[in-house]
């Protein structure tokens, strides 16, 4: 099967970890997964299908196994996060005649290539009603209403040689001309959403968390259509890849997709993989406290995030015996200091569910002279005392406004995915 088509759809509608919520909670009900509130506790059933969501911004879905009985949980993890700029709460700023926005970077935004794109804004707008009550509402304001002109060279000379970023000064997009009356932004916000008959003209925009996104689509580009050029592809391809592949997986053991926000700035937040969101769920799923430990210890994470592919002009980046090439296969990540949660015993896990799939791996260790990043997989190991392992497809440009993958990775990775969820045993003697 052909993830591409949908993955793109699913890119192009999730501007923001919200929107990517709502898209995959739409996808879930539509194959028959129930919503389960974190503040309700229903009994589940065997082979029952549910998920959860939390700040309408992270998400679990799973299945439980036919047998009812819980031997152990196959898991895949991914984030819903991507470093973008987000704006400030008195974002608006009017000078010399021009309407700008202060933004402020999230995660480890790649800077320079926000520059000169045609943008737009989305996010979560929180309300208030003529009688008090508060609501929140999700805004794509989708046309390009916003844009970070670049210095012409002229008055630079040095750009292509040290040109630094200095987000405070550099980065606040123009949206327009100052009128004679102030720019009203949360007007502006209400006017789209009444627009959208999602709020009332006498409605209140109390607060709002919206980022900046380029609105040039998720595209296969390249000759044979060999890649993928798009925003987000860190994470948004693991979650659209991990969901399809629980959803299309028959079961065997009790099956769980985890989409995490805030990954990209430490994943500390109640919704983030330093929360209590999947262990609450888990024991939701365990019934009885007292078993908990002894399923953990026959389940399996496979933390599934983007991995640095070898960048043909900056090969002396890479370990020379270490270099995944795009559309060479999904890519095991390996840390000796923990920052990846591999180990010998859950790579030979999924290297099996691999060659049972006739799956091509690749590994990836970064120089011993750069650091590496890291991914959800060690925090939430470390925090369920779960074996995992840390796998993804390779990339350029992480972190860019505009991420490049190898097309046809895609599909191995769901292929990948959906042998590890139907793998007979996880068990290492
Ligand atoms: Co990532």
């Amino acid at each position: 099967m052909s993830v591409n088509k949908n993955l793109l759809d699913f890119i192009n509608r999730s501007p923001t970890p919200f929107h990517a919520v709502k898209n995959m909670r739409t996808e879930l009900v539509k194959h028959g997964f129930k919503e389960l509130r974190e503040s309700e506790s229903e009994k589940l059933e065997p082979s029952g299908q549910y998920f959860v969501v939390r700040n309408n911004s992270s998400l679990v879905a799973f299945r439980v196994s036919d047998k009812g009985s819980m031997v152990g949980v196959r898991m895949v993890g991914a984030h819903t996060d991507s470093p973008c700029l987000k704006l400030k709460p008195n974002a608006v700023v009017e000078h010399d005649g021009y309407v700008q926005l202060g933004v402020e970077p999230y995660g480890g935004v790649l800077m320079n290539p926000w520059f000169d794109r045609d943008l737009s804004l989305a996010g979560r707008v929180t309300l208030m009603s003529t009688d008090k009550i508060l609501f929140s509402r999700l805004i794509d304001f989708e046309t390009p209403i916003a844009f970070i002109p670049s210095l012409a060279i002229h008055l630079d000379r040095e750009a292509n040689s040290g040109r630094k970023v200095n987000p405070q000064t550099m980065l606040p997009p123009v949206v327009g001309l100052s009128g004679t009356d102030k720019f009203n932004l949360k007007q502006l916000i209400l006017d789209k959403l009444v627009d959208s008959q999602l709020a009332k003209k006498t409605d209140v925009v109390s607060d709002f968390e919206l980022s900046l996104y380029d609105t040039n689509p998720a595209a296969i580009i390249g000759l044979d259509e060999a890649f993928i050029a798009g925003s987000r592809l860190d994470n948004l391809v693991s979650c659209w890849i991990g969901l399809k592949a629980l959803i299309d997986s028959s079961s065997v053991d009790t099956q769980l997709l985890i989409c995490n926000d805030h990954e990209e700035v430490g994943s500390g937040s109640f919704a983030g993989a330093r929360s209590d969101l999947l262990e609450s769920v888990l024991v939701r799923l365990v019934g009885d406290a007292a078993k908990f430990s002894s399923v953990m210890s026959r389940s399996l994470l496979v933390s599934a995030d983007n991995a640095h592919g070898l960048h043909p002009n900056f090969l002396e980046k890479h370990d020379q015996s270490h270099g995944p090439v795009l559309n060479a296969g999904p890519v095991l990540k390996f840390n000796a200091n923990q920052s990846y949660a591999t180990n010998s015993e859950t790579a030979a896990i999924l290297n099996l569910a691999a060659r049972n799939k006739n799956i091509p791996m690749q590994s990836f260790v970064s120089r011993s002279d750069i650091g590496c990043g890291s991914t959800i997989g060690p925090l939430t190991s470390t925090r369920l005392g779960v074996k995992a392992l840390d796998v993804g497809i390779p990339t350029f440009g992480m972190h860019s406004i505009r991420e490049l993958a190898g097309a046809r990775d895609l599909d191995a990775l769901y292929s990948l995915l959906c042998g590890l969820f139907e793998l007979p045993s996880i068990e290492v003697a």
